[in-house]
């Protein structure tokens, strides 16, 4: 049975104030950590035995997933005293590991939502004889990402991390943050200091002749590394349209928690959550959005692709439209916060302080 490594050690800079208080993984999306959701994933593909590579807040992982009985796996978790980067954490963790040097052992970005097929994966790295197998998207604009061009056979030729000029842009094939490496890889990256496989592993292995095949597919697939990303994922989750066994009740517009009050006039819609003990006042309207427990949302305030922060207040009238209130901040009544606005942990705006466009 192959088991699987999970980084989650990130420090998560592009989504505060979302990561202040709780890493990434960690972040609510469709009313669970979205840990969750990769985690009941790689379970219905038959994975057993997932390690944790944390770093960033480690200590909240354990109290939350314990031994992972409750998902049917068996969890253990591994904490870098200094952060070791994408390659270090994996290595970190080798000793850990039950596979044989020539046995497949997955390993998982800990922010990407996908419907990935785990097993044709592993299928394709079994098939090709492959020492890494990696799985493939295309993006329209893949600078944020690390290219990965491959030949007629699917065979990676390069491995460009984030590039920096027009000229290395050579494909919109980009690194999707699943991949299967043979157990011996595993050991052969330096142990006990830092390691990026994107920019060290990979390259090396590719100068070296080591076989590296990628899988392309057009499956859903979402970094959910910024806050807007983060916002879709969480609806697209409620709404179906990425696919997780842990979307905790049924698939539709909207995802009401137990313990969460919405008055009957409010309108939730666009795969909206709202979370445990969370509160949606009359006239409220709410689009596309994530409010996190304890949350308020006061009457009349129109809200779309945002995400409220846990214990977080939304005065009467506020629009808030792409925007991200940090945990326990006051938005006061009658404000208008649109773009990308970041407010942060526990701020406080007052009434009618804030507008992006004419009050009259
Ligand atoms: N344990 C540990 N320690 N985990 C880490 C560390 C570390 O020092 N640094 C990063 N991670 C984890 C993050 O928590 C995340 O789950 C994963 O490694 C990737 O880090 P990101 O910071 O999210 O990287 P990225 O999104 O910029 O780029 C990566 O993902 C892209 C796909 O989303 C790269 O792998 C790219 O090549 C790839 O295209
Ligand atoms: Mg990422």
């Amino acid at each position: 049975m192959t088991e699987a490594i999970l980084l989650v050690g990130g420090k998560g800079t592009r989504l505060r104030p979302l990561t202040v208080h709780t890493p990434k993984p960690m972040v609510p999306a469709a009313g669970v950590p979205f840990l969750t959701h990769q985690l009941a994933r790689a379970r219905a593909a038959g994975v057993e035995h997932i390690v944790l590579a944390t770093s960033y807040l480690a200590e909240v992982f354990e109290p939350y997933f314990g031994d992972g009985s409750e998902l049917g796996l068996h969890l253990e978790y591994v904490t870098e005293e200094e952060p070791l980067g994408t390659g270090g954490a994996i290595r970190n963790v080798a000793s850990r590991l039950h596979s044989a040097p020539g046995d497949p052992v997955l390993i998982f970005n800990g922010d990407i939502l996908t419907g990935l097929d785990i097993e044709a994966l592993v299928d394709t790295h079994r098939t090709t004889g492959a020492d890494v197998s990696l799985h493939l998207t295309r993006v329209e604009d893949p600078r944020a990402f690390g290219l990965v061009p491959t030949d007629e056979t699917g065979r990676v030729t390069a491995f460009l991390e984030k590039p920096q000029t027009p000229e290395e842009i050579v494909t919109d094939q980009i690194n999707a943050g699943a991949y299967v490496f043979n157990r011996s890889i595993i050991d052969s990256i330096p142990e006990g200091r830092p390691v990026s496989v994107e920019r060290e592993t990979f390259p090396g292995l590719l100068a070296s002749g080591a076989h590296l095949q990628g899988m392309v597919d057009s499956t859903y697939w979402l970094d959910l590394g910024t806050p807007q990303a983060f916002v879709r994922g969480s609806a697209d989750l409620v709404m179906g349209r990425a696919p997780s066994p842990a979307v905790p009740g049924r698939c539709g517009d909207r995802l009401v928690l137990d313990t969460a009050e919405v008055a009957p006039d409010a309108k939730l819609m666009g795969g909206t959550v709202i979370g445990a003990g969370a509160r949606v006042e009359p006239g409220a309207r709410i689009d596309g959005s994530t409010v996190l427990d304890g949350a308020v949302v006061e009457s009349g305030a129109r809200i779309r692709d945002s995400l409220i922060g846990a214990g977080a207040r939304i005065g009467a009238r506020t629009v808030l439209d792409g925007a991200v209130i940090g945990d326990g901040a006051h938005i006061g009544p009658d404000n208008e916060l649109c773009a990308g606005a970041r407010i942060w942990c526990g701020a406080r705006i007052p009434q009618s302080a804030i507008r992006f466009s004419s009050d009259q």
